[in-house]
């Protein structure tokens, strides 16, 4: 089977403009958090989305699906899970709600996408599922814009790297889902908690994860100035 996985479950302390967190607000004429669930329903090969959320907003999740997700045969694609203290665990609780609910198959595959992610296409979906099938592990990139300076005291350079070989690391990531928790399970806790970015997980297990070309217009939520730009994108106000 092959699901899709929404990572809702942080909290936005960057944003800091509501004690809300980002994937809830706004954008055009409806929150942020729906925008993505539906470029992710589109998608007819996801036999099930889930949506990682914080505990504390699952009741205000459910509320959003009955209010803007009006098919029903949509409505039972989605399931809601409690979200986990990190990134890699809210993944992780997702795959444990997969496993108790259709049992393991070391076939399955996860497509993790970021609920800030709202601009994601149809078309970076399929290549995240082709590849994911194909070598087990995938992650949505784009070549580097901006030239990358390394420093290792942040007040001098220490090296500025060929940029035809750097690159910006987007979302949807997607796994094998057999593959992904053997080397999660491998990981000591410290490890896991420095390895923030589940495809860094299989980088420091010798494992090959293939590139997805992205788009620069996949643009991550982060700050109050992303905010406004991916305001300005939906076309709902200019930028100051
Ligand atoms: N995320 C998650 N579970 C966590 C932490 C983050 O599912 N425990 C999700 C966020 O909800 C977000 C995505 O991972 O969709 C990318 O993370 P980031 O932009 O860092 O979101 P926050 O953790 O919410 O933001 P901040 O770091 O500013 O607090």
């Amino acid at each position: 089977m092959i699901f899709g996985a929404i990572l809702a479950g942080g909290i936005g302390s960057r944003m800091n403009i509501t004690d809300m967190p980002k994937q809830f607000l706004n954008l055009g004429d409806k929150p942020i958090i729906i925008h993505t669930l539906q470029k992710m329903l589109l998608c007819k090969e996801f036999n099930y989305v889930y949506i990682g959320v914080h505990e504390d907003w699952i009741l205000y999740m459910e509320d959003l699906i009955k209010k803007y997700i009006l098919s029903e045969e949509n409505k039972k694609r989605v399931i809601i899970i409690s979200g986990g203290k990190d990134r890699n665990e809210t993944i992780m609780n997702i795959i444990q709600g997969i496993e108790s609910k259709f049992g393991e198959s070391d076939e399955d595959i996860i497509v993790t996408h970021d609920a800030v992610r709202p601009f994601l296409t149809s078309r970076i979906i399929e290549d995240n599922i082709k590849y994911a099938i194909e070598y087990g592990a995938c992650d949505t990139v784009i070549s580097a814009i901006d030239t990358i300076v390394i420093s290792e005291n942040g007040k001098i350079i220490k090296n500025i790297p060929d940029r035809k070989q750097m690159y910006q690391g987007q979302t949807p990531q997607s796994f094998k889902i057999s593959l992904l928790k053997k080397l999660y399970n491998e990981l000591s806790e410290e490890e896991k908690n420095i390895l923030t970015d589940a495809c860094k997980i299989f980088i420091v297990k010798n494992q090959p994860v293939y590139l997805v070309e992205g788009e620069i217009s996949n643009l991550k939520i982060t700050t109050p100035s992303d905010y406004k730009i991916a305001q300005a994108m939906i076309g709902g106000i200019n930028i100051d």
